[in-house]
């Protein structure tokens, strides 16, 4: 046993001043992504990380095989939202995180509802990744992959009609053809990943990667989430651990039905700030 805590350093929300005026100055919002490029990161004890530091040590691992990676936040008690979003759960440093995650992936993958519910836009290109992304082969931002049976989602949105890569609507064979349509009149592009209309969860890496979209960070929500670990197809799981307590009837990070065995995972990395743990696991 190693004892994490506690640590002799404090971490910077609690000293330094500058980061509470940022906290202010803007409300974190896990789906927006709107934190910037200025200074700003983690601090672990008696280093502060930027972003570049951040990227580094959240990059996917080498290799030519999909890699599914899960960024989700949980309070205390188990709640992945609070009145429905997950942004009141959040805080800054959580999302310096999310934004960098986003910032090494090649498309995010989400649930249609988390889409609907979060007012979902396409993924910004930042300055501070640019240069890793060029490198990388990857484009400006990641691309958004909406998993959807139903495809009843609005796309007039720009998240459909105006991101910087295209959005990919990922659904089942059978789901409504009109609907379809409308999606890829929007300019979106359709996969096929199920024989009905739902999707198959084992099959969305393949078909991304197929696409050559190999460095995948699914945003959930939860529903999908659970199809995913239910399957066995999530590779790690960046879990952010939010100092609050709600009570109530909220969904947990992973929903649906439970899988027969749990599924292990071995903790990779963690660090701190403000009393947020910002966790890494990963499939043994
Ligand atoms: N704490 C966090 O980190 C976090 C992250 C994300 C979201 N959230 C919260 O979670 C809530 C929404 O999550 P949710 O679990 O209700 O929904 P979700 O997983 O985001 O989306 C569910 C929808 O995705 C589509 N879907 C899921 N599995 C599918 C499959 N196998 N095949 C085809 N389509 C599939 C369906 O869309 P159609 O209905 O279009 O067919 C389904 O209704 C929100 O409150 C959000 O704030 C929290």
């Amino acid at each position: 046993m190693r004892r994490l805590f506690p640590v002799t350093d404090q971490t910077c929300d609690q000293t330094c001043d500058r980061t509470d005026a940022r906290t202010e100055d803007r409300t974190p919002d896990r789906t927006h992504d709107r934190t910037d490029d200025r200074a700003g990161g983690v601090a672990t004890g008696q280093a502060h990380w930027g972003l570049d530091e951040l990227a580094d040590a959240y990059a996917y691992p080498d290799g030519a095989a999909p890699w599914l990676r899960a960024n989700m936040v949980s309070t205390l008690d188990g709640a992945a939202q609070h009145d429905g979003r997950s942004q009141p759960i959040s805080n800054d440093t959580d999302m310096r995180i999310f934004g960098t995650l986003r910032g090494l992936a090649d498309v995010v993958v989400v649930g249609a509802q988390t889409v609907r519910q979060e007012g979902y836009r396409p993924a910004r290109a930042r300055e501070a990744f640019a240069a890793r992304r060029a490198a990388a082969g990857q484009t400006p931002a990641p691309a958004v992959a909406v998993v959807s049976a139903g495809l009843d989602l609005d796309f007039t949105l720009p998240l459909f009609t105006s991101p910087l890569a295209p959005t990919l609507v990922v659904t089942g064979a059978a789901a409504p053809a009109d609907r379809m349509a409308e999606a890829r009149k929007a300019g979106a592009v359709v996969v096929i990943a199920g024989e009905g209309a739902a999707v198959a969860p084992e099959r969305v890496a393949p078909v991304l990667a197929e696409r050559g979209l190999t460095r995948l960070l699914t945003e959930g929500g939860p529903r999908l989430l659970g199809q995913f670990v239910a399957a066995g197809v999530l590779d790690e799981l960046c879990l952010t651990i939010s100092p609050m307590l709600t009570a109530g009837d909220a969904q947990r990070i992973a929903g649906g039905p439970a899988v027969a065995v749990p599924e292990k995972f071995v903790l990779t990395s963690v660090l701190e700030e403000a009393g947020f743990l910002f966790t890494r696991y990963r499939r043994t």
